[in-house]
C-alpha cells in the first residue's frame, strides 16, 4: 500500500512539466531586486494615498485639463492644488520608473516561474491602465464611475506589486507552506473576501463621487434614524451610501468566516490563519474609520486613513489568495537568503 503511495507520487512528479535548468541569480542581484521591490510597494502606497488627498482636496482640476502636463508645463507655477496634483503625478512618474526596472528584474531572474509570468505583464498592464484612467478623470468633467474605477484599478496595481515583493522575499522560504493543500473552504472564503472587498471599494469610490457621503446623516450604524431607509429612497445619493455601509457588513462577515474557518486549519496552514487574523483586524479598523469619517464631518486626515487602510486590507487578501494556490511544479529551487 505505502509502495503504491510512492508510484503514484513518482508517477505524479515525473508528468509534471519540469522547466529547463537556470542559472541561480547572484545573491547580490537577488537581494537588489527584494529591496527593489519593496521601496516600488512602498511607492505605490504611496501614490494610492496621495491620489486619495488629490480628490478629497479637490486638486483634480489642480493642472487643469492637461495631462502629462500640468497647466501646459513641465514644472507649472505653484497653488495649493497644483501643488498637491503636481507631486501626486511626480511621485507616480517616479514609482512608473521603479515598476519598470522591477518588472525589467523580476523578468531577467525568475522568468521561469509562473507567479511572474503573470505578475510581470500586470504590473506593467495596471500601471497602463492606471495612467489612462487618470487622464481620462483631468481631461473629462471627472464622471463619478471612471473615478469609481480609478481606485479599483489602483488596487490592483498595488497588489500587483506588493505581491511580487512578497514572492521575492519568500522565495524557497515561507512561500514552501503553499505545497500543502488550502483547507476546504478557506480557499473559497479567501477568493469571495477579495472578490467581495473589490465591490465594497467601488461603491465607497462611487459614494465619494457622487457626494453622497453624509447621505445617511452623522449617524452610524442607523442611516437618518433608521435602521433600514425607506425603499423609495434606494435609488437616491441614501441608497448608493447605505449599500456600501451593508456591504462592509456583509464583507466583514465573510472576513470573520474566512478566520474562524482558518483558525481550524492552522496546523496545517498557519499562513492563510496569521493572514487571515490581519485581515480580520484591517477590516474592522476599515469600518471604524468608515464611521470616523462621518463622526468627523469627512474630516481630510479619516478620509486619508480610510483608503490607505483598504489598500492594505486588499494587498492582504492578495497575498492570501496567492498563498491557496500551489507552488508551480516547474520552479527551481535557489539558494536560499
Ligand atoms: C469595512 C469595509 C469598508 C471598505 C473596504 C470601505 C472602502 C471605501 C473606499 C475605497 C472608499 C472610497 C475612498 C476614496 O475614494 O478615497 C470609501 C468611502 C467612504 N466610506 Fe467606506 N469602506 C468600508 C466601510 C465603511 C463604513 C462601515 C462606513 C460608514 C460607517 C463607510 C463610510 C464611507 C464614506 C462616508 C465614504 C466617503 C468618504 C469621502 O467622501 O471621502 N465605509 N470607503
Amino acid at each position: 500500500m505505502a509502495l503504491h503511495t510512492q508510484d503514484t507520487a513518482r508517477a505524479a512528479t515525473l508528468r509534471r512539466p519540469q522547466a529547463p535548468p537556470m542559472a541561480h541569480p547572484s545573491p547580490v542581484a537577488a537581494a537588489l531586486l527584494r529591496w527593489l521591490g519593496l521601496a516600488t510597494t512602498m511607492g505605490m502606497f504611496l501614490v494610492l494615498v496621495m491620489g486619495s488627498l488629490v480628490t478629497n482636496t479637490g486638486s483634480g482640476k489642480g493642472c487643469g485639463s492637461t495631462w502629462p502636463l500640468c497647466r501646459g508645463q513641465f514644472i507649472p507655477q505653484f497653488a495649493v492644488s497644483t501643488l498637491i496634483e503636481w507631486s501626486h503625478r511626480a511621485v507616480t512618474g517616479v514609482v512608473g520608473i521603479l515598476i519598470v526596472a522591477l518588472t525589467v528584474g523580476v523578468l531577467a531572474l525568475y522568468r521561469q516561474r509562473r507567479e511572474i509570468q503573470i505578475l510581470a505583464p500586470a504590473m506593467i498592464v495596471f500601471l497602463i491602465a492606471q495612467a489612462i484612467l487618470g487622464m481620462i478623470a483631468a481631461g473629462h468633467d471627472e464622471h463619478p464611475a471612471a473615478l469609481a474605477l480609478h481606485f479599483g484599478v489602483s488596487l490592483i496595481a498595488f497588489s500587483s506589486i506588493a505581491l511580487t515583493t512578497a514572492f521575492l522575499w519568500e522565495l524557497d522560504g515561507v512561500e514552501e507552506l503553499r505545497d500543502r493543500a488550502a483547507p476546504r473552504g478557506v480557499a473559497g472564503l479567501i477568493w469571495g473576501s477579495l472578490g467581495f472587498t473589490y465591490l465594497i471599494v467601488y461603491l465607497g469610490a462611487f459614494v465619494r463621487h457622487v457626494g453622497a457621503n453624509l447621505a445617511c446623516g452623522i449617524e452610524w450604524p442607523l442611516c437618518n434614524g433608521a435602521l433600514v431607509p425607506p425603499l423609495d429612497l434606494l435609488n437616491s445619493p441614501v441608497g448608493a451610501h447605505y449599500a456600501h455601509r451593508l456591504a462592509a457588513l456583509i464583507g466583514t462577515l465573510l472576513i470573520v468566516a474566512l478566520t474562524a474557518r482558518a483558525y481550524r486549519a492552522r496546523g496545517q496552514r498557519p499562513d492563510l490563519y496569521r493572514g487571515s487574523l490581519v485581515a480580520l483586524a484591517l477590516i474592522i479598523l476599515q469600518a471604524l474609520s468608515g464611521a470616523i469619517v462621518l463622526f468627523s464631518r469627512i474630516d481630510l486626515l479619516s478620509t486619508l486613513l480610510h483608503s490607505a487602510l483598504v489598500t492594505l486590507l486588499f494587498g492582504c487578501l492578495s497575498y492570501l489568495a496567492l498563498h491557496t494556490l500551489r507552488r508551480p511544479a516547474s520552479r527551481v529551487a535557489y539558494p536560499k537568503h
